[in-house]
C-alpha cells in the first residue's frame, strides 16, 4: 500500500509544480505582452528616443510593438521645402523598429498643423494637388512595405461636425478627402490607411466624422480605419461615450485604434477643449497644482481611470487594432506644454525616472476580473 500511494503523492506534487511553473511562465510581464492576443500597444517616439536614448531603450522595447513618430515624420520636419526633405531621424525610427522587431504607424501625411510652409502658402487646386502628391510619393514611398499602417488625414473635421476650413479644403474642395486616400492606396498599397483626429466621442463631431467617412468610402477609395486620439481626461470623455464612439467607427466596417493616449490630470483651463494644438492658455498657479508630485488619491484616480478605459478597450478587443500612448513618460509628454505652457504633468505610465506608475499595475491587473 505504502509503496503505491508514496509514487502517486509524488506524481501529483510533480503535476502540481509543473502546472505553477506554466502558469509563472506565461505571466505577461510587460503590457504589450497583456495584450499580445487583442490589440497592439505602441508609442509615439521623439528625437532622444530614436536616437537611442539609454535611459528608456530597454523599455521601449520590452513594454511596446508598435512605434508612432511624435513629430519627426510631420511635413514641415520631413518636408519642411519643396524640394528638401529630412529622412534622417525618420530613416532611424524605422531602424530602431527593425531592431526592436516592432511595427511602425506612419504619422501623419495631410495635416494643417505643423504643415511645410511652402505648401500652407498654396492657393489653387492644381498645385495643392501636385504639391502633396510629391510629399505622399516621397514619404509613403519611401517607406512603402515596412509601414503597419498611416494616418492619411488628421484632423479634417471641426466640434460641429463640419469640415474643417484648412487649405486642403480651400484650394481643393471636399474631394481633397477621397483623393488623399486613393494616393496613399497607390503609393502603399500594403499598409491600413486610417482618418485620425482629436474629440472623437463628441455627438456632433462623430456624426461629422462617419459622414465624410462614408463619403470616402463611396468615392471607392481604400480607408481601413478610424484613429481616436485619445487625449482625454479625467472626467470626460465618459466610458460609455467612448464605448459608443467605438462601436460606431466600428460599424462602418473599419478597423478602430487609439493612436494618441493620454490622461491630463490637471485642470483644464477654460475656453479650451481637444487637441488643436494652435489653442493656448496663460499659465497661473491653481492650473498647475502638482508640482511637488502627483499626490496618493490622484494617482490612485488616475490609475482607476486607466483601469475603466483598457477594461472597455479588452471588452471591444475584436474592433480595436491598436491602443498608442502619446509618449514614454510623464516628463517626455506634450501635455506639459499643451494647452499651458510649462505645467507639470502626469499623462502616462511611467514617471519621470522611468519607474512603473500605479497607472500601469492597474492595467496589467485589467485581464484578472
Ligand atoms: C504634438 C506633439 O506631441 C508635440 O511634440 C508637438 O509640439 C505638437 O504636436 N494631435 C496630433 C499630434 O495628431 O501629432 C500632436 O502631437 C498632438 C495632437
Amino acid at each position: 500500500m505504502k509503496l503505491r500511494v508514496l509514487p502517486l503523492a509524488f506524481v501529483a506534487v510533480l503535476a502540481w509544480s509543473c502546472k505553477e511553473k506554466t502558469a509563472e511562465e506565461v505571466k505577461p510581464e510587460s503590457i504589450k505582452e497583456l495584450f499580445a492576443e487583442d490589440f497592439l500597444i505602441g508609442t509615439a517616439v521623439n528625437n532622444g528616443q530614436i536616437n537611442g536614448d539609454a535611459s528608456q531603450a530597454s523599455l521601449i522595447a520590452k513594454e511596446f510593438n508598435v512605434l508612432t513618430a511624435e513629430n519627426v515624420m510631420k511635413s514641415s520636419l520631413i518636408h519642411p521645402e519643396e524640394d528638401t526633405y529630412n529622412f534622417e531621424m525618420p530613416d532611424k525610427l524605422f531602424a530602431l523598429a527593425e531592431k526592436n522587431g516592432q511595427k511602425v504607424h506612419g504619422h501623419t501625411l495631410v495635416w494643417h498643423s505643423q504643415l511645410s510652409p511652402f505648401i500652407a502658402a498654396i492657393e489653387d487646386s492644381a498645385s495643392m494637388a501636385e504639391a502633396l502628391k510629391a510629399h505622399i510619393e516621397a514619404v509613403a514611398g519611401r517607406y512603402k512595405g515596412k509601414v503597419y499602417s498611416w494616418d492619411v488625414v488628421n484632423e479634417a473635421v471641426e466640434g460641429d461636425g463640419s469640415l474643417r476650413q484648412s487649405v486642403f479644403l480651400k484650394t481643393m474642395g471636399e474631394g481633397y478627402l477621397p483623393w488623399a486616400f486613393k494616393m496613399a492606396a497607390e503609393v502603399e498599397p500594403d499598409a491600413d490607411l486610417y482618418y485620425n483626429d482629436y474629440s472623437m466621442t463628441g455627438k456632433a463631431k462623430r456624426d461629422g466624422v462617419i459622414k465624410m467617412v462614408k463619403k470616402i468610402q463611396e468615392s471607392g477609395a481604400k480607408i481601413d480605419g478610424i484613429g481616436m486620439q485619445g487625449h482625454w481626461h479625467m472626467d470626460f470623455p465618459t466610458i460609455q461615450e467612448i464605448e459608443e464612439s467605438i462601436l460606431a467607427y466600428s460599424a462602418l466596417g473599419l478597423k478602430v485604434a487609439i493612436t494618441e493616449l493620454d490622461i491630463d490630470v490637471l485642470p483644464n483651463p477654460q475656453g479650451v477643449s481637444g487637441a488643436e494644438i494652435s489653442q493656448s492658455a496663460e499659465l497661473k498657479a491653481e492650473l498647475d497644482p502638482y508640482t511637488d508630485g502627483l499626490p496618493a488619491d490622484v494617482s490612485a484616480a488616475l490609475a482607476k481611470r486607466y483601469a475603466d478605459i483598457f477594461a472597455l478597450f479588452y471588452k471591444h478587443r475584436d474592433k480595436i487594432d491598436r491602443v498608442t500612448f502619446w509618449g514614454v513618460n510623464d516628463g517626455d509628454s506634450w501635455k506639459n506644454g499643451f494647452p499651458v505652457q510649462g505645467r507639470t504633468n502626469y499623462p502616462l505610465l511611467f514617471d519621470r525616472n522611468n519607474q512603473r506608475k500605479e497607472a500601469y499595475d492597474a492595467i496589467m491587473k485589467v485581464k484578472d476580473k
